[in-house]
Parts: structure tokens; C-alpha cells; sequence
């Protein structure tokens, strides 16, 4: 049977999933679970469940219904927020089929799985993936609102335990909310301890209008032989009469450029100062000392400074690596401002010596639990190799505990061993309630691993590797820039304020998470977790191997749907590390000095003999297993790039290979697959298709980033997944010549559709829509064979990609247009470049105004290889031109205007044609100049040019007349060239053309 997701008419629905994605992918309309704690490429909620629901559904399953059941019709909020909707109709396509991610991540797709009534099997390699999706899919599914109700009393237990912890009450000020802190290091010229600081910016924020508000930033003063830290807050000297402005609302006379700001009005200036610049700049490995205001450069295998240098490491980064290994005489951490919250503002204060003495208490202790050899402090190392996304190893930070400030660090600690209680407590509390052994534990592990989460979200916020942010009066999660960075502004909290990121806020997220699963996850409208409690339905989270998939024995399946890692995208097993180190202490046991198994005991240990071993970090275990391109884990060996790419596509193949072993015969496997180089498709479709034997029946380009990034004039490579539809049954040989006419004609009959949705004015296909939609079509026709043949044998998928496929669909895009219009071929390469870009990516724009199109240096590519042309021609003949010099943007040289003037300067200075004495280098030539006479001269006059032009090159005026013809239909009319292009083939048929 097919299935909707198999039809042309799939694109229909695709312009309002994509807008829906865009939505959720934006600040206030995201999953709230997602800020559970934070995962790395999480998919939007509505593809995924339209992405599953169509695999399901049959062919002619009906848009509207679709659009509606799913809830992209019909609501008020994001879809997300809705449970779908499965009509009696459409229950055989759903009860009782079986769901399967073998990459699960942080759960989108089995979520959606779920929702839709499914039953689903998520598997993650990571430990830390596979307990976050209990959280997202196992508990609120099991324990429902009873799990919310024991997490919220529990949490506020390990709260009030944590404030009235004597070690812990010493160390904060109940009215602080956070401390800005940063580094010092000890001058290498003066001998005495200059900070280093990244950004003097308290407050920069702006009202909806645009104007500053709130104004603030510190001023480090050289004060003796220390550095003392000013606070210079705008707002408080205005409210003071310090700064003496008509009104206390700033935001009339402020002004920022740059590091300077001015507050004033009608050519009155009622202050001016500049904020400090930076004083550390590691790009130029340069610091300068606040005290004695010399360079801080280099040093010597002997410790001696020197301003210049070769071969030797710059003194900061001795310094911090010094610190790190117990040495701290040179670097040290000191807390400069802190932050207090009263009335709804933020009032700013130059931190104290009993504030920073607070520091060296919480390192008295941390000194304590390391002597003792406490369990509880993270000393597993960090993946030494991943320099690419673990920037602070470059500054020693090669243990996990070096990431936290002394009392940082130690709260951590504490909360481990809380929840570490908390977990007793509540299985003593379910057995005296009368509850067998087996489930209180299984209770106990629930909560605990939700508090747990709630605790990796702390740390993610409170590291000296997070960020003030003064423009948002908050501050940044440590791993919110996808790597793990070195930081000259860190925040440090209380973790009892009423603040974002502090450990009370990181428990209400966890709740709200838990609120949102479980009232949201059963497929009939908005019913509670409760009510199904009695289905049938199962989710199963399991932690396994995609490329063995072991613990699944013979399951089979009815759809999976998943989404593998892109090559070199994210190294989820270094990064989340830092999140393993912290699960694995609180939900295991301890005898002080040594972790033992617990909860979740086949996460953080492995059995060997009789006994369990302690799983030390995740790089160590599973790296290697991880399917992606890190030439960073080949570290030792040779030629690690390729190592690492082969790696990669061995992988893929093997989870290709072990997905089709679980499918049933009539199913359907759709992944995700976010590249969408030739080389991208080669390695999946040999994996896919040459590896595992699968067809490929479709692909829809399914947005899955934020939105800003796909808006603007529809870009040919993608920022998109692309999502690929696959099926078991391929079999025999063909040779390429034979099915030649077949893919041609496939990538024009999806064209032939796409532009009919198109006209039929209800969808906002892009060109990037249309080119997948060809490409799949192609796909489908040569991936039913085993093997393709070409004169000399069996042909590569790569060559197979670059010689026919690409270059087939395009002639069947081309086609599709040259049929519609009746108008013969196209066959000059430029002409068929022209056409393409401006008749599908052009064409397509949603925008109402007119832009000329920017191709990047892969959208140039990918059509020079499908027309056989080099990039390097298309700037030579002035068809494109580089935006910059050195980047990578390119505009498409397509006239903008349509007024005479213009067009003679246009040709000119950026087609390089002279009018008075033309000459063709290609049928786009001809085309602009006949443009520009057919505008500007009289019928009688236009006759003579056009002859002459003949007599040049007739083939390039035919085709040039050919692609007016087309371009004056197709093209919208906000764009000149539509207009252009009209009076052409008016001109040329001899006919007016009034008014334009
Ligand atoms: C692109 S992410 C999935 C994101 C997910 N769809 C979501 O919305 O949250 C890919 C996941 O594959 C996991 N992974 C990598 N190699 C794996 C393997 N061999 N077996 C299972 N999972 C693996 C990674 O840990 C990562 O979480
Ligand atoms: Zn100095």
C-alpha cells in the first residue's frame, strides 16, 4: 500500500508543517519539556508527528483531514501544544502499530509516536540520552501526575536541606542573586593580580522600540597595589540627580555606538563615557595588566615573560593550566560584582573581600572532600582530543571539576548526596505504603532521575564556562553555544534565588516539563496521563547500539522513523559528559570514596564476572560507536581525516542494515538527514540503498532549525533535514541507458505537480522544495535496482549522483517547463542555469518585493554539476558575482529595474555588454540585450537589432526567446524581468504591449 508520505500530494502539506516547525522553533513557542535541560538538534514536534503520521496513513489520505487531525488547522496556539487527532477512519493506520527510533536524542519523534497512539521503542547509545528519554517518555507515562506531585514535594525537601546545610548557609548572602566573577592572573611585569575581563557590560538592554533602558557596566580602577571594581549604573546616577535628566526614564536620551555611551537630547549632552574594552584577547593571545597597563604575552619553559615570542605558550594559558594542576600562584578566580533583585530590578554592587572569602572557604572544603577522597567530586577527565568543541582544554581544564568555581562545585556535591537520600526515602516511604520491593524501587528511581535532571540543568547554568548577559539581564547555560568555552565573564548563583538558572528554577522547569508531558501525550484530545493509564499502549526506552540493535531480538516494525548525526555535526558522547558525570553520581550509591551500582545501574556500569564496573565517562565507553566523523577519536593513528569519514559512513551502513532486519515487509523507513552535499547523498544512499537494500520512494525537505536561517528567496543547499522515505525491494541490474528516459520523465512529471500546487495559488512551495521533490522522483526509479550498469559496468553511487542523477532531474525540471509553455528544449547550459534559478528559485520567493537571488558557493555547485558547467564560467560571463570578495555568498546578476536608464547601465557595468557592439557569449546575453532594445526602441528599430543579432548567433536568439516566453509567465510580477520579458515577446511577435 502506498502511503501518503510516498505521494506527490504530500507537498501540499508541507508549506504549513514547515511554517509550523519555524514557529516551534522560536524562543516562546518551543516544547516546554525541551527546557527540561538542554539536548543538542532537537527536532520540531509537528514534523515529526506529520512525518509519522503520513508514513502511515494510505495515498489519497485527504490534505484537509490530515492538515486539521493533526492540528495545523483549526488551533490557536502551536500545534505541539495539541494532541492529534485520530478519527475513527483512520484508526486501523494507527492501533496497534509499532514505532521505532533507534537514534532517539531527547525523544521528539517517539514522543510524537506516543501521541499518536503508538507503540514505540526509542534507543539511544548514550547513557545520558537514554535517562533523559525515561524522563521525557517513560515516567509521565507510567506515574502521570502522582510523579509530579512527589517531585515537586521532594525537590522542596532538598532545598530546604541545602539552605540549612551549615557549610552551605556560610556561603551565600540571602539578598544576592548571582556574582559576575572572572579570572586573575599575576602580572609577569608587576607582580601583582590584574583581572581578566571579557566584557565590562552590566546592562544593555532595550525597550520594545528599540531605545536603551537600562544602562550599566564596571569600571576597574587600579587602587594601590589591587584593582577595585566601580560600578557605573546609569539608571541608579539619574535616579540619584547624580546625572541631572529632565526625566528618570533614560530611554529618551541614551545612546550606545560601540563601547561609548551618551545620554542626550536636542543637541544637549547630559553625560558621556566609555565602557572599558576588554582587557584579555586570546585570538591575539594577548592580556594587558590593569595595574601597570603592560602586554601580557609569553612564556618560557622556565616561567620567565616575554613580550615577544616564538613557540611558546602565552602566559595566560600557563597560568589557568598552572591553577588546574594545584599550582596557584600565578592564576586565581575572583568574584567582581554581584547582582541583587529588588522590586523587579537589578541593582549592582562591587563584590567585597568576605564575598570572594566566601570562595576560599568552599575551597577549605572541596580541599576536605578531596583529601577524603570523596565519591562526589567529578574527577573524570575530559576527552583530551575534543579541542573542536571543548575549548577551555586549551586552559587545563582537563578534569570535569575543573569547570566549577570551589562553591560551585561544592553545592553540586551536596545536592548529589541529597538526592542520593532522596532516592532512600522515597523507596522506604512506597514499602511502608504497602508497595511490592520491585515497584517502590522502580518509584524511587523515577523521582530521583527527575530531580537528577533538574540537577544537570543547575550545572549547565552555574560553571565558570557560562556568560552574563547583559542584554537580557540573564545569564547563558554552559553548553548553549554547542561547545563547552572559555569564559572571562562567568556567572555564579544562589542557587535559592528567584532567578533563571538557579537551582529552584532548574525544579520548576522540571516540573513544568512533567505537566507538559503528562497532560499532553494520549491521542484523544486533551485527556490526562490518568485515563490511559489502562492502555494497551507501550512506550519502550532502551539503551542500545544502532548498528546491533541487540536487545531487540526479532521485533519488527511498521514505520522507523529517526534521525541519525549528521558526520561532524555534534560530538554528543564528549559533550554530554558533562551531564554524565553528575547522573551518575546522584542516582548511583556510595561508600564515600567509591560509587556503587543503583539506579539505572546498566547506564554507569558494566557487569564483569559477578561484580559491576564503573563506567568512568562516556568517551572512554562508547565514542567510538557513536556514528559521526571525529578525526579527533583517530587521534594516534594516520590519515585520521579519512579514518574518521570511513568510519562514519561504515556505521551508517551497519544501522541502514540493521533498521531493514527490524522492518516488516510492507514497512517504511523515514530518516532525517541534515547534509545535502553530492557527498551527503552518496554516503546515505550507500548506506541506504547499496548497503542495506532499500529504496528510496520519496524525500521532503523538512525545516528543523529556526527560522531566520530559510526565510528570504528559497536557497538551494539546504538549512533544512531533509526527510528520505524508504522501502524494502530492490532487485536486479539495469543499464543506465535503458532507464535514462524513465528518471527524466519521473523528475518531470513532480515538477509538472509541484508547479500545478504552485498555481493553484493555496501553497508556498520554494525552489528547494522542487528540486528535492525531482531529485526523489529520479531516486525512486534508479534505486529499485541493485545495481545500475554504464559502459564500463557497475556504476558508483558517486558517479552514479554526479553524472546522471543530478543532471536527469534538472532535465526533467527544465522539461517541465518547456512543456507547459509548448516551447522546444533548452539546451545551452547558461540558458538552463538561467531558467532554473529564475523560473523555480525566483519564482518561488513568498516575498512581495524584489531581491536578487543569492546562491552560495554549494547551491552553485550542486547546479554546475547538474548542467556541467564550472562555477568559475558563471562568473566570467557575469551571470553571478561574488557579494564579497572572500565569501562565500554570491547574487545572481538578473536585472532589478525596468527602467531604461537602468538597463543601459545594467548591461554595461554588470553584464559586461555593450549595447552598440554586441557580442554573445550565451543565450542569457542575448536575452538581456533584446530585453533592453524590446523596452527602449520602436517596433521598426527592435526588427533591425533583432536581425542582426541573428546573424551573430541565431541558435543563442531562439533560445533567448524561448526563455522570455517562459520567464514572462512564470515569474512573479513583482519581479522586473516578468514585465521584461513580456514586452520582448510582444516585440518580438509585432505585437504592443501597452502599459507596463
Ligand atoms: C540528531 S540526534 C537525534 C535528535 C532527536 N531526533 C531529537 O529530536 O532529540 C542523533 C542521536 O543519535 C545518537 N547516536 C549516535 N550514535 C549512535 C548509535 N551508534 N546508536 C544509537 N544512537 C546513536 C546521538 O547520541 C544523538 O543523540
Ligand atoms: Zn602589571
Amino acid at each position: 500500500m502506498t502511503r501518503f508520505i510516498e505521494e506527490d500530494t504530500i507537498y501540499k502539506v508541507l508549506p504549513e508543517i514547515n511554517d509550523a516547525s519555524a514557529k516551534e522553533k522560536q524562543g516562546g513557542a518551543r516544547p516546554p519539556f525541551w527546557e527540561m535541560v538542554f539536548w543538542w538538534t532537537r527536532k520540531p514536534l509537528i514534523g515529526a508527528r506529520c512525518v509519522i503520521a503520513a508514513s502511515l496513513l494510505p495515498a489519497g489520505a485527504g490534505e484537509e483531514e490530515f492538515l486539521r487531525n493533526m492540528r495545523l488547522r483549526g488551533v490557536k496556539k502551536t500545534p505541539h501544544n495539541y494532541n492529534p487527532e485520530i478519527p475513527p477512519s483512520w484508526d486501523s493506520y494507527f492501533k496497534g502499530k509499532k514505532m521505532l527510533d533507534p537514534f532517539a536524542g531527547f525523544g521528539s519523534i517517539p514522543l510524537e509516536g506516543a501521541r499518536l497512539g503508538l507503540d514505540v521503542t526509542a534507543s539511544e547509545l548514550l547513557p545520558t540520552a537514554y535517562i533523559f528519554l525515561k524522563a521525557v517518555l517513560e515516567y509521565p507515562a507510567k506515574y502521570g501526575r502522582k510523579l509530579v506531585e512527589d517531585v515537586e514535594k521532594w525537590g522542596q525537601w532538598i532545598t530546604e536541606q541545602l539552605k540549612n546545610d551549615p557549610d552551605i548557609k556560610e556561603l551565600y548572602d540571602d539578598d544576592v542573586a548571582v556574582y559576575i566573577g572572572t579570572w586573575e592572573v599575576k602580572c609577569p611585569t608587576c607582580g601583582r593580580w590584574t583581572p581578566l575581563i571579557g566584557n565590562h557590560w552590566l546592562a544593555r538592554v532595550k525597550d520594545n522600540k528599540g531605545k536603551y533602558k537600562r544602562l550599566a557596566f564596571m569600571k576597574p580602577i587600579a587602587d594601590g597595589d589591587e584593582v577595585r571594581i566601580d560600578i557605573v549604573d546609569i539608571n541608579r546616577l539619574v535616579k540619584d540627580r547624580k546625572i541631572k535628566l529632565p526625566k528618570e526614564d533614560i530611554s529618551e536620551y541614551a545612546k550606545v555606538s560601540g563601547q561609548k555611551i551618551t545620554l542626550e537630547k536636542d543637541g544637549k549632552i547630559y553625560f558621556s563615557e566609555n565602557v572599558p574594552e576588554s582587557n584579555i584577547h586570546p585570538r591575539r593571545s594577548t592580556a594587558i595588566c590593569l595595574l601597570c597597563g603592560n602586554p601580557i604575552r609569553f612564556v618560557d619553559e622556565n616561567g620567565e615573560h616575554h613580550v615577544e615570542g616564538k613557540n611558546m605558550e602565552w602566559y595566560v594559558k600557563w597560568a589557568l593550566k598552572k591553577y588546574h594542576e594545584g599550582d596557584e600562584r600565578f592564576a586565581r578566580q575572583r568574584l567582581l560584582v554581584k547582582v541583587k533583585v529588588v522590586d523587579g530590578d537589578l541593582i549592582f554592587e562591587p563584590c567585597t573581600e568576605e564575598d570572594n572569602a566566601k570562595l576560599e572557604r568552599a575551597k577549605e572544603r572541596v580541599r576536605e572532600l578531596m583529601e577524603r577522597g570523596d565519591s562526589d567530586i567529578p574527577r573524570e577527565e575530559i576527552s583530551p582530543y575534543e579541542m573542536r568543541s571543548i575549548w577551555v582544554l586549551a586552559y587545563g581544564f582537563n578534569k570535569w571539576y575543573h569547570l566549577f568555581n570551589p562553591r560551585q562545585l561544592l553545592t553540586l556535591v551536596k545536592l548529589v548526596k541529597l538526592i542520593r537520600e532522596v532516592g532512600k526515602k522515597v523507596e522506604e516511604e512506597k514499602i511502608r505504603e504497602g508497595w511490592s520491593e520491585e515497584d517502590s524501587f522502580a518509584y524511587a528511581e523515577a523521582v530521583a532521575t527527575y530531580l537528577s535532571v533538574g540537577l544537570c540543568k543547575f550545572a549547565d547554568f552555574n560553571s565558570v564556562s557560562n556568560r552574563w548577559n547583559p542584554g537580557w539581564l540573564k545569564f547563558e547555560e554552559t553548553l548553549s553555544v554547542r561547545g563547552i568555552a572559555m569564559m572571562w565573564s562567568w556567572v555564579d548563583t544562589n542557587p535559592f534565588a528567584g532567578f533563571t538558572g538557579t537551582y529552584s528554577r532548574s525544579l520548576e522547569n522540571s516540573l513544568g516539563s512533567l505537566q507538559y508531558l503528562t497532560s499532553k501525550f494520549s491521542p484523544q484530545t486533551q485527556q490526562r496521563i490518568t485515563d490511559i493509564e489502562n492502555n494497551s499502549k507501550e512506550i519502550k526506552v532502551i539503551q542500545d547500539d544502532a548498528t546491533t540493535l541487540s536487545k531487540l531480538n526479532d521485533e519488527k516494525y511498521d514505520i522507523i522513523v529517526t534521525d541519525p548525526p549528521y558526520a561532524d555535526d555534534v560530538p554528543y558522547t564528549e559533550l554530554s559528559d558533562f551531564y554524565y558525570v553528575w547522573l551518575k553520581r546522584a542516582l548511583s550509591d556510595s561508600d564515600g570514596r567509591k560509587l556503587l551500582p543503583r539506579f539505572h545501574k546498566e547506564a554507569f556500569f558494566k557487569p564483569f564476572g559477578r561484580a559491576w564496573r564503573e563506567i568512568k565517562t562516556q568517551w572512554q565507553e562508547f565514542a567510538i560507536r557513536e556514528v559521526s566523523t571525529n578525526p579527533g577519536r583517530f587521534m594516534n593513528e594516520d590519515d585520521r581525516n579519512r579514518k574518521a569519514e570511513q568510519h562514519f559512513r561504515n556505521l551508517l551502513t551497519q544501522s541502514f542494515i540493521t533498521m531493514a532486519k527490524h522492518l516488516k515487509d510492507d514497512g517504511i523507513i523515514a530518516t532525517y538527514y541534515a547534509h545535502t552535499s553530492p557527498e551527503a547523498w552518496a554516503a546515505l544512499l550507500d548506506a541506504g540503498w547499496k548497503g542495506a537494500k532499500l529504496r528510496v520512494t520519496n524525500a521532503i525537505p523538512l525545516l528543523t532549525e529556526s527560522a531566520q536561517r530559510v526565510v528570504g528567496r528559497g536557497k538551494l543547499a539546504l538549512d533544512t533535514s531533509i526527510v528520505v522515505v524508504w522501502r524494502k525491494g530492490v532487485e536486479g541490474e539495469k543499464e543506465i541507458n535503458e532507464i535514462k528516459d524513465d528518471v527524466v520523465i519521473a523528475a518531470t512529471k513532480r515538477t509538472l505537480h509541484l508547479l500545478k500546487y504552485i498555481n493553484e495559488g493555496h501553497y508556498d512551495l520554494k525552489g528547494r522544495d522542487i528540486m528535492v521533490g525531482a531529485m526523489a522522483s529520479s531516486l525512486s526509479i534508479v534505486t529499485q535496482y541493485e545495481r545500475i550498469l554504464g559502459p564500463m559496468g557497475e556504476i558508483d553511487t558517486n558517479t552514479l549522483l554526479l553524472n546522471y542523477i543530478y543532471p536527469y532531474t534538472v532535465r526533467g525540471m527544465i522539461a517541465a517547463l518547456t512543456e507547459t509553455f509548448n516551447i522546444p528544449e533548452i539546451r545551452n547550459p547558461y540558458a538552463s542555469y538561467y531558467l532554473v534559478v529564475k523560473a523555480f528559485f525566483g519564482a518561488t520567493s513568498n516575498g512581495k518585493k524584489f531581491e536578487r537571488f543569492k546562491p552560495t558557493a554549494d547551491d552553485l555547485r550542486i547546479l554546475g554539476i547538474a548542467l556541467g558547467i564550472d562555477a568559475k564560467y558563471l562568473l566570467e560571463y557575469n551571470l553571478v558575482k561574488k557579494l564579497k570578495k572572500s565569501g562565500k555568498e554570491y547574487i545572481l546578476l538578473e536585472p532589478e529595474k525596468k527602467e531604461p536608464s537602468y538597463l543601459e547601465e545594467y548591461l554595461q557595468f554588470e553584464r559586461g555588454i555593450v549595447p552598440s557592439e554586441p557580442e554573445l557569449r550565451n543565450p542569457v546575453d542575448a536575452l538581456h540585450l533584446l530585453e533592453y532594445w524590446a523596452r527602449t526602441l520602436p517596433q521598426s528599430h527592435f526588427n533591425e537589432k533583432l536581425s542582426h543579432l541573428k546573424t551573430l548567433n541565431l541558435q543563442y536568439v531562439e533560445e533567448a526567446i524561448n526563455l522570455a516566453k517562459i520567464l514572462s509567465k512564470v515569474l512573479k510580477d513583482y519581479d522586473p524581468e516578468k514585465h521584461l520579458a513580456s514586452e520582448l515577446v510582444a516585440k518580438v511577435k509585432g505585437e504592443k504591449l501597452e502599459v507596463l
